[in-house]
């Protein structure tokens, strides 16, 4: 160091040549030097490739949107590339005029653009019983947050004339081989739910439901039905297998619990966590995302002694409902054991829950929606480590 550093020395052999031309690479694509940051499976998570899931790497996003190549993929039966001129939409049921919707005929329909986040229910799954995974890619990467643009549910059953005194239910059919069919209750439908084709300002990709998926703000991903091709107008629950036997909640007592749809308020730090080094002692901007279900993140505390004193962080604006929210907090590490937390607080005044806490209530045996308080520890050599604490 004492001869000055080469990288600023010496002229680098890209300041001397002409670049690359324009559309060089037609749709552009990250460097080569960000080749590591991306989705991952967990080996041995699932029997197959097709029923699986690929986690979305937080460590590496900034903000609050999601890079369309690194959103999560949770597919029941794997992803198809489905033809827009082929696909349809269809609404049936309660409805005075049921419709079959090409592509051009919804794109012509008013539209809305959203940010949104969207969260599997078994995000989170494999911690329910002890730290199991390394990194906040596998703990928390099931999650992704999104600009959707497409119809609102509303616009669509009035143009089907939904019959408003009976409608008490939606049904929503995706169109892979999954038989992917969830019920959506019409208060919700007609709120903020929508068809959306667009995400962050080009169409969906093809692994997250090109060419129309379902968009639930605030409810489990499962519910946000990928290549979906019907919506059924009915008047009670329709119980399918994806809502009474999978995505249930199993209690202490033996009972399962149904339709927990709603994410209550979450958050993680996703810089400094589990598998990165600090370098050296000092300043560190300590990062993460908080999301809910219900209503707006209104505060996010950090904790840097497992739990014991708690900070007030900074919220980036936006702070958007049923979105994530980025929250920033100053750092200055001593070089001392530290063990890192965030809680998050929505506007309904839900304080998100320690281990303990949610263990309390829901057992440890459970898989889905797992909200607790995520701890990284960090030792006196600088690692980062998953752990569990109270
Ligand atoms: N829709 C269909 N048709 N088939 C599926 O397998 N998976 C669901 C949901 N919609 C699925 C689906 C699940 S479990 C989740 S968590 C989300 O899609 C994941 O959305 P993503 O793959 O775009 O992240």
């Amino acid at each position: 160091a004492g001869d000055g550093d080469e990288h600023i020395l010496n002229l680098p052999p890209w300041s001397k040549k002409l670049g690359y031309p324009v559309a060089h690479n037609p749709y552009g694509q990250p460097s080569k030097y960000e080749s590591n940051l991306v989705r991952r499976t967990s080996p041995g998570l699932a029997a197959t490739d097709q029923a699986n899931v690929a986690f979305s790497p937080l460590q590496g996003m900034f903000g609050i949107i999601t890079a369309s190549g690194l959103h999560f993929e949770r597919h029941h039966q794997g992803w198809v590339d489905i033809d827009p001129a082929k696909h349809r939409l269809m609404i049936n049921g309660l409805v005075d005029k049921p419709r079959v919707y090409t592509m051009d005929d919804l794109m012509r329909l008013p539209s809305v653009s959203r940010i949104h986040f969207v969260e599997c229910g078994a995000n989170s799954a494999m911690e329910w019983g002890n730290a199991a995974v390394p990194t906040v890619q596998y703990t928390h990467g099931m999650l992704s947050g999104n600009e959707y643009t497409g119809v609102l549910l509303s616009t669509l059953l009035e143009d089907a004339g939904f019959d408003e005194k009976k409608a008490k239910y939606l049904l929503a059919e995706g169109a892979d081989g999954s038989s992917m069919t969830r019920t959506i209750d019409i208060e919700r439908a007609l709120d903020d739910a929508m068809v959306a084709y667009g995400s962050n300002g080009e169409m969906l990709r093809p692994e997250n439901g090109y060419p129309l998926r379902l968009v639930v703000p605030g409810v489990q991903g499962v519910s946000w039905v990928k290549w979906l091709r019907r919506l059924e107008v009915g008047d009670q629950p329709y119980a399918t297998k994806d809502e009474t036997s999978h995505y249930v909640d199993l209690m202490p007592d033996g009972m399962q619990r149904q339709y927990t749809s709603i994410h209550e308020a979450k958050s993680v730090i996703t810089t400094p966590s589990g598998g990165q080094k600090l370098l050296t002692q000092g300043y560190y901007n300590v990062s993460g995302l908080a999301w809910t279900g219900r209503g707006h993140i209104k505060r996010v505390d950090v904790s840097v002694d497992g739990g014991r004193n708690w900070h007030t962080a900074r919220l980036e604006e936006p702070v958007l409902p049923k979105a994530l929210t980025r929250f920033n907090i100053d750092w200055v590490w001593d070089g001392g054991p530290a063990i890192l937390q965030s809680r998050a607080i929505d506007s309904t005044g839900f304080v998100q829950p320690t281990y303990s806490q949610l263990r309390d209530a829901r057992g440890s045996r459970s898989i889905y929606h797992n909200n607790a308080i995520q701890s990284w520890q960090v030792s006196e050599n600088g690692e980062v480590a998953n752990v569990h604490v109270g």
